[in-house]
């Protein structure tokens, strides 16, 4: 019986980490988590109810109407976000989510709503969570911790695409500034920003397939794993 640790992914956006960490949940039989699902679930339910996140009054009371949950599908084979009992897998990745989320996770009161359940999610270890600050902030003793980064054009250019197949009239320029909105702002924050963890390793897949980037962070996790 091989001991089970835990494995970060922290990193830019779309530089493609919930890739590699569902492909290294995979091979590993690992739970894979989208820590980054979450903050979108619950802009996406402050988008709804009209909630101003510049109010903690607000935000406190509107945290206590929601309730997050990851359910695996049978179909899919993957593990996806429910908000409320609803499933918000597909809604939360609409650009329209994707320009407040950055806004919302930068609130102190949500990240504390968030982290409290993803460290409760590790407690069993054999885990592969991804985000900005898992490393750093959740789980700051992990076994392995690993920081993506991808040369930007090339981020906006893979993010273009999944949108574009779902909505045709998202423009390049649109993809583009959200990035970088959400970059400057998730690094700039006051609470947990994204940044490198001292102890994490660097992996640029800017040139890499995903299979290539798979091969090395699978020997990087068996290297850990003993
Ligand atoms: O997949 P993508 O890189 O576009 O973003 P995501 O992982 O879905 O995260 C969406 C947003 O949630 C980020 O831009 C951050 O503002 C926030 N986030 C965070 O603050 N901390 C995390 N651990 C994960 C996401
Ligand atoms: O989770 P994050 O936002 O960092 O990125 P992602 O959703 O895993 O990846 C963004 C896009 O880049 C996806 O469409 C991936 O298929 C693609 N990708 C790629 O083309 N080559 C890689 N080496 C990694 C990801």
């Amino acid at each position: 019986m091989h001991k089970k640790i835990i494995i970060t992914i922290d990193g830019w956006s779309s530089c493609g980490k919930s890739t590699l960490a569902k492909q290294l949940a995979k091979e590993l039989n690992y739970v894979y988590i989208d820590s980054g699902a979450m903050y979108r679930a619950i802009t996406l339910y402050f988008l709804r109810n009209h909630v101003d996140w510049t109010k903690h009054k607000a935000v406190d009371e509107a945290l206590k109407e929601i309730t997050l949950d990851f359910r695996y599908n049978e179909h899919s084979k993957q593990s996806e976000m429910y908000l409320n009992d609803e499933n918000v897998e597909y809604v939360i990745r609409d650009l329209v989510v994707a320009e407040k989320v950055s806004e919302v996770a930068a609130v102190k009161e949500v990240r504390q709503f968030a982290v409290k359940q993803q460290q409760q999610m590790g407690e069993k270890k054999g885990i592969v969570m991804d985000g900005r600050d898992i490393g750093t902030v959740v789980f700051p003793k992990a076994a392995l911790k690993i920081f993506m980064t991808a040369d930007n054009a090339i981020r906006v250019e893979r993010r273009f695409k999944e949108l574009f197949e779902k909505n045709p009239n998202v423009t390049i320029e649109e993809v583009k500034n959200n990035l970088e909105m959400r970059d400057y702002i998730d690094s700039h924050r006051e609470v947990s920003p994204l940044r490198q963890a001292e102890d994490a390793i660097v992996l640029d897949n800017t040139n890499l397939t995903m299979k290539q980037q798979l091969e090395i962070a699978l020997r990087w996790a068996k290297e850990k794993i003993g």
